[in-house]
């Protein structure tokens, strides 16, 4: 019997596991360009980190978290996102207590949630995002909001929509909520068993229903702006003039309140409708919050991060193109084909030398005609093909076939290693970045800035940058 992936779970594979791991590669480079350090906390967590890090309000903790008790009987979740069992892996371990704050990190991996499945919608899904903890001032959330907006920018997704909104200090938030209170008082009984229990847990939820006719009557709702203290408002413009001055454009929404409760002042989101019209809803989202470090028993200090949803991203960036839908799982440098039997144990030791210099190179395991092994050299997106038969093990030679020019040359087996670095090297010559070599959409930037620079070139060049380091041009950085 056929056992299948369980629902809302994806399998992903081939072209499209290379494309998530492009995005994640780019994502990483800039957090680390920010000087946001890794962490990687475990998958699962004692479910109380979550019940008291993201809220009881929250649907997250009410209704979607995988809790099970292990054989010990410990209440034990699989993370339904990141930011609770980030703050307590930073208390647990000390990381707070030092002078240099805030303490920046970002991490990767998968999240769980049980929502219904849909589009963009999943119950295992993957995150990368970023905390900055220990830093209160606009100038942090300006960099987190600023980091999030150039990852996008780079990955290729140019119009954004970022909505801000302010969701004020807790005294702010206290006035707020008995204002919901008040208005929502009357209207309960006709509102969805969800709203009802949000009244009494946290009025704010209300704003998020998602049903039809609950959204009619938050219309009218009081407007939290109108109870933001002086200090939040100031701190908010401040972050708003910041992001106008830089140019990066966002849309202030004050229906946004996001769906975990632990945010305070700023909170912000992700939104791109594809080219294709596709809406896989938030791409991404974030928030300050400042109680959650005390709330695992830490210093009193608030912190600010993003995640965005990688299904989400990789899903438009394919609609849209930008990252082509037939890149191959693996990126082949050489496919190494023997000519009948006895050619096989050397074709396996000359794809051990080549990957000994650090190339792919993979070998044809089947005895089948040559024009078949060519197909799947081509099927594989390989650059070269390496034809060794027993005439060319006699004669001490290979036979090196350029895929793409189709042009074949003939080397002495003692001149092959150089061979292939010098084709190779030819191959990746404006760039070491290897995006290069064959689709040139890969949405790594390199092509634009390798475009405008002269450096390569030689001549018009002052830079050093071909001795490496001292390079101010910017090539070097997108090379890597
Ligand atoms: P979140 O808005 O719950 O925030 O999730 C972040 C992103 O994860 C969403 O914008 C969306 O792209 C993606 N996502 C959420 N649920 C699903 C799903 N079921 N299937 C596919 N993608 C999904 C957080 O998780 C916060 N921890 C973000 C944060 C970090 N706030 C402060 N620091």
């Amino acid at each position: 019997m056929e056992i299948n992936n369980v629902k809302g779970t994806h399998d992903i594979f081939g072209g499209e596991a290379s494309a998530y791991s492009q995005v994640e590669a780019i994502m990483k480079n800039i957090a680390e360009l920010f000087a946001f350090m890794e962490v990687r906390p475990p998958v699962i967590e004692h479910s109380e980190v979550f019940v008291r890090g993201v809220g009881e309000s929250s649907d997250v903790v009410r209704k979607e978290m995988y809790t099970f008790l292990d054989k010990g009987n410990r209440s034990l979740t699989l993370r339904p996102e990141f930011t609770a069992g980030i703050i307590r892996l930073m208390v647990q371990n000390k990381l707070l207590i030092t002078n240099e704050l805030p303490l920046k990190v970002y991490y990767d991996g998968p999240v769980f949630r049980y929502e219904r499945p849909q589009l963009g919608r999943y119950r295992q899904f993957n995150q990368f995002g970023v905390e900055a903890v220990g830093n209160n001032s606009p100038l942090c959330d300006l960099e987190v909001i600023l980091l999030a907006y150039t990852i996008l920018t780079s990955l290729g997704l140019e119009n954004v929509t970022i909505k801000i909104n302010n969701l004020g200090d807790e005294n702010s938030r206290v006035a707020y909520r008995q204002a919901l209170r008040d208005y929502f008082k009357d209207l309960l009984p006709k509102m969805c068993p969800d709203c009802q229990s949000r009244y009494e847990l946290n009025p704010l939820r209300i704003l998020d229903c998602k049903v039809p006719e609950d959204q009619k009557l938050v219309k009218d709702a009081p407007k939290l702006s109108a109870y933001l203290s002086e200090a939040s408002k100031k701190r908010f413009e401040t972050i708003t003039s910041y992001l106008t001055s830089l140019g990066i454009p966002f849309e202030l929404d004050d229906n946004l309140v996001r769906g975990l409760d632990y945010y305070s002042e700023t909170v912000f989101e992700f939104h791109y409708t594809s080219g294709k019209g596709n809406d896989y809803g938030a791409i991404g989202g974030g928030g300050r919050y400042d109680k959650l470090v005390k709330e695992f028993g830490g210093p009193e200090l608030s912190g600010i991060g993003f995640s965005f949803g990688i299904e989400r991203v990789v899903s438009i960036l394919r609609d849209d193109e930008i990252i082509p839908s037939d890149i191959p799982g693996v990126d082949l440098a050489f496919y190494v084909i023997p000519v009948g039997e006895k050619a096989q144990f050397t074709a396996h030791a000359i794809a051990t030398n080549i990957r000994l210099l650090g190339y792919s190179a993979d070998v044809c395991f089947d005895d089948i005609k040559l024009a078949a092994m060519f197909k799947r050299a081509d099927k594989k997106g390989a650059k070269y093909a390496i034809i060794i038969g027993e005439e060319e093990i006699n004669n001490h030679k290979v036979i090196i076939k350029n895929l793409a020019t189709k042009e074949q040359i003939e080397v002495d087996q003692e001149d092959f290693e150089n061979k292939i670095v010098e084709l190779m090297e030819e191959h990746s010559h404006d760039c070491s970045c290897g995006c290069h070599d064959d689709h040139g959409d890969c949405g790594c930037e390199c092509h634009d800035d390798h475009e405008e620079c002269d450096c390569c070139e030689g001549e018009d060049c002052d830079c050093d940058c071909h001795d490496g380091e001292e390079c101010s041009c910017g090539c070097h950085e997108e090379k890597k």
